[in-house]
């Protein structure tokens, strides 16, 4: 693999934002020594939990006997639904998830009971134990059953801008399709887990792996009885979480909280691999019709979407989630005239959640792929589409609008897609490969650009707050907490090198506690990408007060201005001379009773949405980006391989490029595995319809080093944040992953030359080989070798 990023000088000891510090933990990640929840040390008498999972889909529980798995070796109890004292239901906004099934049934893999035992194994071998029979009734499996059903978890959504009906009489060209797109297992190494502690005076501690402490306490609190203070959620680090732990930590949580509660000793829950991948909430998968009206430039006139997404068996985030894809359905392209529908569908299987781009990936797929159509149908090169149809890069002239409302101020995707144009030498090679494909019969390849427009900060407005706490000690180091979680982001590192930056100290100076809700109260989940711009802004303004008391006492001892005294390279100076060591100064300030440690808080300005109306200003600014993909398709197995990617990300200025370049790697290759192989499979029909078949890393494939793209350049974009976040930076946790639309876009390119020009074109994702071979098949006329299964998504 030829793999080029920016030259980056990695400072070990830096004092500075903007240098590239390696992760905080990356010295533990490396020789094992980060403690994740199931490396910290049992206590005394811990139970270990298995849980028992539902065999059908749908159906009444005719039979519950749990006898023989209370009478089995090493078994202390075994919880059900029965002995939730106040609230079965860990859903977090919508009250319809209930922690443990009570009666019936809604999805093959719903939790039941919980053992508990001595030991893991015993607990698991027990819960094999249970006779359960059910009265199965028919499960609705697919978006398609879900819609003619009429069977929904939130009610559906209209939703219009502009003139639409007079947009499709007037326009010189019209098109329409439909197409899907799979749902994506999370995979995070570190499965769901989480320890409860019972500890003196009816209070429970508990270790969680969660991207959202404080959601764990309120909804354990809710299930136990509890008051908030009697709980505390500790989340040190995440062996990964990508929007899997924002909601669905809490059934765990609740569930070793129960049992702690009611047994009155320690109980660590963590799920085995494949019931982590059968019972816990995926990406939603998307069923999309869609007509569009263009003029002969392939600008955009009006559009119509309906948008369906398969939200599992109960709401969970479907509404937010389906709320950002709406949002986002123009990715970076003006919409003068729009009409949507969403279907929020319920199906009979586990409900879908959060996950990196919490819907944004959703609604760009279909516009990437209608411009593409576009393209085709114009026979020009769909760049040139795509650039036609860009929000204007000043305000003030029209199409600087989006179809909510919000005014488009930083509009910089035209000038990343004309770098990266030319970076990538895009219009050179997309002649060879015109070339390459008429002079082979067999490969084909395909390359394409995406941009992408992604909005930051919750589109719930309440939730774009952050705490911090920041102790400076006698002894001259820090210590900093905060509401932030640590999943492998580097949202820890990134506030440590705010704090060292802030005091004038090398990072090595400024520690990172655990989050814990007993430490920052109320805090927001680790999410929509905003961890740094909200936890960098709080720890940043608890550090301001300290060093404005610091300067003050320097200013009173040094008789100087207040305001003109430096924080440097540990070193504190005044502009009439004297200076101290940061540890002299913090050790007057001690003894001269100056407080030394503060609070921070931040709450992100300006922003405010009518989630009825869909209009506002939801997002305090926009993060871009572009990547260009080479693909060659084998048009006789359908194996896939990508060649080439360079990508031109904007994360204004960067509080540290290693993380950042780390982020878009990153994020590229799962929405390219997303697009591509991942696909899960669900049983359709019989006894075990609805069984999750790709509950394994043995059928569900995601990326690994091999699949990287042979060559693949990454670089940041110039730029610098317009609106005032820390330091000017962008978030960049989610927006690189929607950058994997590239890929998929070049597959379609490379399909369309394996197929003659006006034969139909249909890809679904992921285009999987066998996808790839289905479309090549329809595309030439072909009987298909097999009657495609029905994708249930
Ligand atoms: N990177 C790693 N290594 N592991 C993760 O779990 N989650 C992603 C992204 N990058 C994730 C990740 C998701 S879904 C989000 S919302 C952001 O990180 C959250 O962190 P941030 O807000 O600090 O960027
Ligand atoms: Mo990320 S999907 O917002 O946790």
């Amino acid at each position: 693999m030829n793999q080029s990023v920016e030259h980056l000088n990695i400072q070990k000891k830096s004092a500075k934002a903007g240098d590239s510090i390696p992760h905080e933990s990356a010295h533990l990640h490396v020789t094992g020594q980060a403690t994740y929840i199931d490396d910290l040390p049992e206590l005394e008498n811990t139970l270990h939990l298995a849980v028992g999972f539902s065999q059908c889909a749908k159906g009444k529980i005719v039979q519950f006997d749990l006898d023989a798995v209370r009478q089995a070796e090493g078994v202390y109890a075994v919880y059900t639904a029965a002995d939730i004292a106040v609230k079965n239901n860990w859903g977090p906004i919508v009250n319809d998830d209930p922690i443990f099934a009570d009666g019936e049934v809604e999805f093959y893999g719903q939790a039941l009971f919980v053992v508990a035992a001595k030991t893991y194994q015993q607990a698991r071998r027990a819960v094999r134990l249970a006779k359960i029979e059910y009265e199965a009734e028919t499960p609705i499996l697919s978006i398609q059953d879900a819609i003619e059903q009429q069977s929904w978890v939130l009610p559906p959504v209209d939703f219009s801008h502009g003139e639409v009906e007079q947009a499709f009489q007037t326009a010189s060209h019209q098109l329409s399709g439909s197409i899907e797109l799979g749902g994506q297992e999370h995979f995070y190494l570190e499965g769901q887990i989480s320890y409860a502690v019972p500890q003196e005076d009816q209070t429970l501690k508990v270790y969680c792996s969660t991207q959202h402490p404080t959601e764990m306490q309120l909804l354990i609190c809710h299930a136990l009885g509890y008051h908030m203070h009697q709980v505390s959620v500790e989340a040190r680090r995440m062996g990964g979480g990508f929007g899997g732990k924002e909601s669905q930590s809490a059934q765990w949580a609740c569930i070793a909280s129960l049992a702690a509660q009611l047994s009155g000793h320690p109980c660590k829950l963590r799920l085995d691999r494949d019931d982590d991948m059968s019972s816990t909430g995926k990406r939603h998968g998307f069923a999309y019709e869609w007509s569009v009206a263009f003029d002969e430039l392939g600008v955009l006139q009006g559009l119509k979407v309906q948008l369906a997404s398969n939200c599992g068996f109960s709401a969970d985030l479907s509404g937010p989630v389906n709320e950002r894809a709406i949002c986002h359905i123009g990715n970076a392209y003006y919409l003068n005239a729009v009409q949507l529908r969403n279907l929020r569908c319920k199906t009979n299987t586990v409900s879908n959640t959060a996950y990196r781009g919490f819907g944004g990936p959703q609604g760009m797929f279909v516009i990437e792929n209608i411009l593409d159509d576009i393209a085709r149908y114009l026979k020009c090169d769909p760049v040139l589409v795509r650039q036609r149809n860009f929000f204007a890069e000043k305000p003030g002239n029209g199409r600087d609008h989006m179809h909510y409302g919000a005014e488009v101020r930083d509009n910089v995707a035209p000038k990343i897609v004309d770098e990266l144009l030319a970076t990538s030498h895009y219009h050179a090679r997309r002649a060879s490969i015109a070339q390459f494909n008429q002079h082979n019969a067999i490969i084909k390849r395909g390359i394409a650009l995406t941009p992408l427009m992604f909005g930051i900060s919750f589109n719930a407005v309440h939730y774009n707050q952050a705490g911090a706490l920041v102790y400076v000690y006698m002894d001259g180091t820090v210590a900093i907490t905060h509401g932030g979680t640590e999943m492998g982001q580097g949202l820890y590192t990134k506030v440590r090198q705010v704090a060292a930056h802030e005091l004038g100290l090398p990072i090595d100076r400024v520690r990172l506690i655990a989050t814990d809700t007993s430490r920052v109260p109320n805090t927001s989940a680790t999410a929509a990408s905003s961890g740094a711009d909200l936890n960098g802004k709080a720890v940043q303004n608890a550090c301001i007060k300290i060093r404005e008391r610091l300067a003050k006492l320097a200013a009173e001892i040094s008789q100087s201005d207040a305001d003109q005294i430096h924080f440097e390279n540990s070193t504190v100076t005044t502009n009439n001379g004297q200076s101290w060591s940061f540890n002299d100064l913090v050790n007057r300030a001690y003894m001269a009773r100056v407080q030394l440690w503060d609070s921070g808080f931040y709450k992100t300005p300006e922003i405010h949405y009518d989630q009825v109306n869909h209009l506002g200003r939801p997002f305090f600014y926009y993060a871009y980006g572009a990547a260009v993909s080479e693909v060659a398709i084998d048009t006789l197995t359908g194996e896939m391989k990508v060649l080439r990617t360079d990508i031109l990300h904007d994360v204004g200025r960067s509080i540290n490029p290693a993380i950042d370049i780390g982020q878009i790697e990153g994020g590229f290759i799962q929405g390219m595995g997303w697009l591509t192989t991942e696909e899960l499979y669900w049983q359709p029909q019989g006894p075990h319809a609805g069984r999750l078949f790709t509950h394994a890393p043995s059928t569900y494939k995601i990326p690994t080093s091999a699949d990287i793209p042979h060559v693949f350049n990454v670089k940041l974009f110039d730029n610098q944040n317009a609106a005032d976040t820390i330091y000017r930076s962008k978030a960049v946790g989610e927006p690189p992953f929607m950058l994997g639309l590239s890929v998929f876009s070049a597959i379609r390119q490379a399909v369309q030359a394996a197929i003659p020009e006006d034969a139909p074109l249909e890809l679904n994702a992921p285009a999987t080989a066998e996808e790839i071979l289905r479309a090549i098949a329809i595309g030439r006329g072909q009987a298909l070798a097999d009657q495609p299964q029905p994708r249930l998504r």
